[in-house]
């Protein structure tokens, strides 16, 4: 972006568009109490703006397109995958790589091997699919985030990191051996979507090297994570954001990656690892469950979708527009009066709707009351992240609330433009105008696990 310039530009243009339907406030009300206030069930069609994910959502480029037709279909040893090989190779360093079809695979393989019961997985703040592999196999995962995340008016940049403090002293408490991994999650999703620093990546790794346990990043945003380095971290301002990408994966024994967020896919993932008989372990369930080692869950065009990808990320153009976009977005809403999650991380925007509807109890769901609110008045599909996702209920019932009632705008990479992100600014000032009169919920229906998905709820009162 021309330096003398205040406006944030999408350094692209569109070739292909995708229309929208716009809708009524008459027709969402009806599409909303049909998706029984549920907007995990509507279909894409009756949303104009959707922010329920940036994972799998993005555009890809003509380079990506193109290059899918060049996909080598070959059951083994394909070009398409020597490519996508090279390539995470020359980003990462590390000699192994397997390919899978998400994120969630290549942690189901390693977790999977690496966990069981007796065993504790140790991160700044564990994904929800982590945390589910890893208890899947029996074993433990805790979250040990940096205690500044608790300050919600603090601007530390680095809100991500871990904190090392309470790792080592569980690794001491539980005996080294009893580690399955220490996890480093770059930007950190579940914790806000914040970066972490790279001295704090330092620090995880000394903590590792100490007491001989192994250190994996999950890298599915290490480019956003890589651009705050650049701006908000003393020495790192003259760096490219892919060298100190590379500078972290050297940190670490290896990584876990999503491809559907920063390799800007629709559908992809992979696990790369230095070490040889870790990679073997892997490789054989890899086999059994997602395929043969060139290709692993992935066709050949999705490998070549994926290394030009990995390519694009690191264009520094895209990654300023990228996160001052998103930040746009966050500080008119904060402007707005709307209680948001600062600093605002790279691919999305939270807010604290516990306090934006602070006449409504935790039991009548304020973040679900938000979600509602912001489809009905807007079109607008986000996510609600507090007591209906990870709320329990208590021997007798009562509902055990989640530690904050987040709802999330999760911006797609390269979908939407600025007029979009004007929109939904202008979605929140009347929202603001509604505020008091946002009816609270109650969950009429649900499944034993992952509720969120599928529960249906009706308005109280
Ligand atoms: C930090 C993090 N790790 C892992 C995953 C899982 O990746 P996938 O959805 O490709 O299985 C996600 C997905 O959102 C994520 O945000």
């Amino acid at each position: 972006m021309p330096e003398q310039f205040n406006t944030v530009i999408e350094p692209f243009r569109i070739k292909t568009v995708e229309p929208i339907t716009l809708t009524t406030r008459a027709q969402r009300e009806k599409y909303l109490a049909e998706a029984s206030y549920n907007p995990f069930k509507l279909k894409s069609e009756q949303v104009i703006i959707d922010l329920l994910t940036d994972s799998g959502t993005s555009a890809m480029s003509a380079a990506q397109w193109s290059g899918m037709m060049q996909g080598d279909e070959s059951y083994a040893g394909s070009v398409s995958w020597q490519r996508l090989e090279r390539v995470i190779r020359d980003l990462t360093g590390y000699p192994y790589i397997l390919p899978t079809h998400q994120g969630r695979a290549a942690e189901r393989i390693l977790y999977g091997h690496l966990g069981g019961r007796g065993k504790t997985f140790l991160s700044n703040t564990h994904f929800d699919t982590t945390r589910a592999n890893i208890e899947f196999s029996g074993a433990e995962a805790i979250d040990c985030v940096t205690p500044v995340a608790a300050q919600p008016e603090s601007d530390f940049p680095f809100k991500g990191n871990a904190d090392v403090e309470r790792m080592d002293a569980l690794i001491s408490e539980r005996g080294s051996e009893n580690i399955g991994a220490v996890i480093l999650t770059v930007t950190n999703n579940s914790g806000g979507g914040q970066a972490v620093s790279m001295a704090n990546a330092r620090e995880v790794r000394d903590l590792c090297r100490r007491h001989g346990v192994l250190f994996i990043l999950d890298a599915c945003r290490i480019a956003e994570n890589a651009w705050f380095i650049k701006q908000d971290e003393e020495g790192y301002g003259e760096k490219s954001s892919r060298d100190i990408a590379r500078e972290m994966f050297d940190l670490a024994d290896g990584c876990v990656m999503s491809a559907k967020k920063d390799a800007l896919v629709n559908m992809g993932g992979f696990l790369a690892l230095k070490d040889e008989e870790l990679a073997d372990h892997c490789t054989s369930l890899l086999i059994i469950t997602e395929g043969y080692t060139t290709y692993g869950g992935l066709s050949g065009r999705d490998m070549e979708a994926v290394a030009t990808g990995l390519e694009e990320i690191f264009n520094e153009d895209y990654l300023r527009y990228r996160t001052r976009s998103t930040a746009y977005l966050g500080e008119h809403l904060d402007r707005l009066g709307v209680p948001v999650i600062k600093p605002i991380g790279g691919h999305a925007v939270y807010i604290n709707a516990g306090e934006f509807y602070d006449h409504l109890p935790v039991e009548q769901y304020p973040g679900q009351s938000l979600v509602c609110e912001l489809y009905k008045v807007g079109g607008v599909r986000s996510v609600e992240i507090g007591s209906v996702m990870f709320g329990k209920y208590d021997e007798q019932g009562k509902l055990v609330p989640a530690p904050r009632e987040l709802v999330r705008l999760a911006i797609p990479r390269r979908v939407y433009t600025q007029s979009h992100v004007d929109y939904l600014i202008e979605v929140f000032g009347r929202v603001q105008e509604l505020r008091s009169s946002a009816p609270g919920y109650r969950i009429v229906r649900e499944p034993r696990f992952l509720r969120h998905f599928t529960a249906d709820f009706e308005p109280v009162g």
